[in-house]
């Protein structure tokens, strides 16, 4: 038994997605979120500013001392999980992993799309982990630069969907029938992405299911689940501003009363 908290980072505000499953399959679990807003996006950096940038929330996070760390960020899972994983005793779990089994385990006709960002993308680690589990799936990949930042800009629905639109236009011509949103911000828009597919055929796969059941069966395995008279208790943190990370989290989880707190992870 362990009442230690478990960790989450990721670029912005997205990562609160992952948050919210891994809070409702862990219901007993203490949780430190950490959102990089002062240097989001991460999609368009250098893998090795992704890396500094993680290993920064990363010390944050062990500063709070979690019994382990989710990449909420399909980016620095990308970028630098590998790397931060041989420098920290926490075991880290990515979204990659999970998203790609369970984009193997749903296409039927074998052909999956995944949109991700540049960095995410050009790493091909989507297109990596589901030949892995299947060589006989055909993956599309598409860079979709915009939509992180259009979530974490708070747009209306109508600018949402014409942005989202747009970018999937490369993807008219494509046969898929699961479609990977291959960021943690893209959920959160996930009702623009059902839009602009516009096909019954098509499942849109959030990770973040799969990823809270991965952490729940690693815990498990590990002896990591919180005595049963633990009171669950959830920290928001963030790099960026107080009152427009509030905003968006209080929308996304639900909660009115959710509030953050400032932390400059340069020091
Ligand atoms: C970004 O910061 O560009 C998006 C993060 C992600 O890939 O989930």
């Amino acid at each position: 038994m362990d009442n230690r908290p478990i960790g989450l980072l990721d670029s912005g505000v997205g990562g609160l997605s992952v948050a919210k499953k891994v809070i409702q399959k862990l219901p007993n679990e203490s949780t430190v979120f950490i959102g990089d807003n002062a240097h989001m996006p991460y999609g368009d950096r250098t893998r090795e500013e992704v890396i500094e940038l993680t290993r920064k929330s990363v010390k944050f996070l062990l500063s709070k001392n979690v019994k382990l760390i989710i990449f909420a960020c399909n980016t620095a899972t990308a970028a630098a999980m590998s790397t931060i994983q041989t420098e920290v005793e926490p075991q880290i779990i990515g979204v990659i992993q999970s998203g790609a089994l369970d984009a193997a385990r749903k296409t039927n006709n074998k052909k999956v799309a995944v949109v991700a960002t540049n960095v995410t993308i050009n790493s091909h680690a989507y297109a990596k982990e589901i030949h892995f589990r299947d060589p006989e799936i055909q993956v599309t990949e598409l860079a979709a630069s915009k939509l992180a930042p259009l979530v974490e800009a708070r747009k209306d629905h109508a600018t949402n969907l014409k942005v989202v639109k747009e970018s999937l236009t490369p993807l008219k011509e494509k046969d898929f029938d699961t479609l990977v949103l291959g960021c943690t911000h893209y959920p959160l828009i996930q009702r623009e992405f059902e839009e602009a597919i516009d096909n019954p055929n098509v499942t849109i796969l959030d990770p973040a299911d799969q990823v809270a059941q991965y952490t729940f069966n690693v815990m498990s395995r590990d002896g990591l689940f919180s005595t049963s008279d633990h009171q669950a208790s959830h920290e928001y943190y963030t790099t960026g501003n107080v009152d427009n990370f509030d905003k968006l989290a209080r929308s996304f989880m639900a909660n009115d009363t959710l509030t953050s707190k400032h932390v400059d992870t340069e020091n």
